[in-house]
């Protein structure tokens, strides 16, 4: 049975650890790594846009030294003649050696990895998961902070619909002394299935506020994200909420010097270009830092090491 990640968990805290003690390697010596994947091929199968993350996936087996291939829409495979994705992935299946896929069905990559005979990782199922992204705020936060414990991390925009918010709380709720804030539109709160599974059943503690302003001088970490349009089924709801937050180096003064401000971008209008001046803005690292985790984890989950 080959080993698949469909949801953060299915990675032990040690795992996690150690998936980011050799992506930092690999940012040191990336001569080291540059043919461990030679005759490996990754399919990417993405039924839902992606610039990031589908193509951090293919420059990091590339970097590995393997090959790639794919699709990046839905209306250019069989899908569009009514095939199910069980049986796409059946076919994918016969031709590479491990497939990212992102899904806008919730579940689509579990079901996947039923029928799958390689490695399938979800690269983003609907609103529900997406924990290659988990992974690279992980790296993240651990080169920011030298650490994944003992912060206050701030999550800021739409908490409904983010899936990345959804799968970082939940890795993060395993590590010792975080402490949670959630600001997001009333119609945009946590999901309860998250709060119920990651935070009460271990009584983490957390707030949840309307108000960024009052809660910005406790945040290590500022984790802000983007109202996910492609989610509402009202339009006119959703061009009330898109703009609720609109971070500006004014909304910063009451920060803290050292804060670390994540956004897993795409960014639509919730950070101002002028932020990207800032040092604590480092989403431009954690996009870079994408590929790093990536090529560890395809190693890791074809059991290949340099
Ligand atoms: C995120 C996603 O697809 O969920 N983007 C990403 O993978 N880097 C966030 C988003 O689309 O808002």
């Amino acid at each position: 049975m080959p080993r698949h990640l469909i949801d953060i968990t299915d990675l032990s805290v040690a795992e996690i650890d150690s998936l980011i003690a050799t992506a930092e390697d690999i940012f040191d010596h990336p001569d080291k790594y540059q043919s461990v994947c030679a005759c490996r091929q990754l399919a990417t199968l993405f039924f839902e846009p992606s610039t990031r993350t589908r193509l951090s996936f293919e420059s990091a087996m590339l970097a590995l030294g393997g090959q790639v291939l794919g699709f990046s829409s839905a209306d250019c495979s069989s899908t569009a003649k009514g095939e199910t994705v069980t049986d796409t992935v059946h076919t994918v299946s016969c031709y590479a050696d491990i497939i990212a896929m992102r899904h806008p069905k919730e579940g689509a990559p579990f079901a996947a990895a039923q029928v799958s005979e390689v490695p399938i990782i979800n690269a983003g199922d609907g609103g529900h998961n997406h924990p290659t992204q988990t992974l690279t705020d992980l790296l993240t936060i651990h080169r920011e902070r030298g650490k994944l414990h003992g912060f206050t991390i701030g999550f800021c925009g739409d908490l409904k619909f983010g899936r990345t918010v959804h799968s970082l709380v939940n890795a993060l709720s395993r590590y010792p002394d975080i402490r949670y804030v959630f600001i997001s539109p009333t119609e945009l709160k946590l999901p309860r299935y998250v709060k119920e599974h990651s935070l009460k059943n271990r009584n983490i503690p957390y707030e949840q506020t309307e108000e960024l302003s009052e809660v910005m001088p406790e945040l290590d970490i500022l984790y802000m994200t983007r109202v996910q349009k492609e989610r509402f089924f009202n339009e006119e709801e959703y061009l009330r909420l898109k703009d609720s937050y609109i971070l500006t180096p004014a909304k910063l003064c009451g920060a803290k010097p050292d804060l670390s401000i994540l956004h897993p971008l795409p960014r639509v209008n919730e950070i101002s270009a002028t932020v990207d001046r800032d040092p604590r803005a480092v989403y431009w690292k954690q996009v870079r830092y994408g590929k790093y985790i990536r090529m560890a984890l395809i190693m890791f989950l074809l059991g290949l090491t340099p």
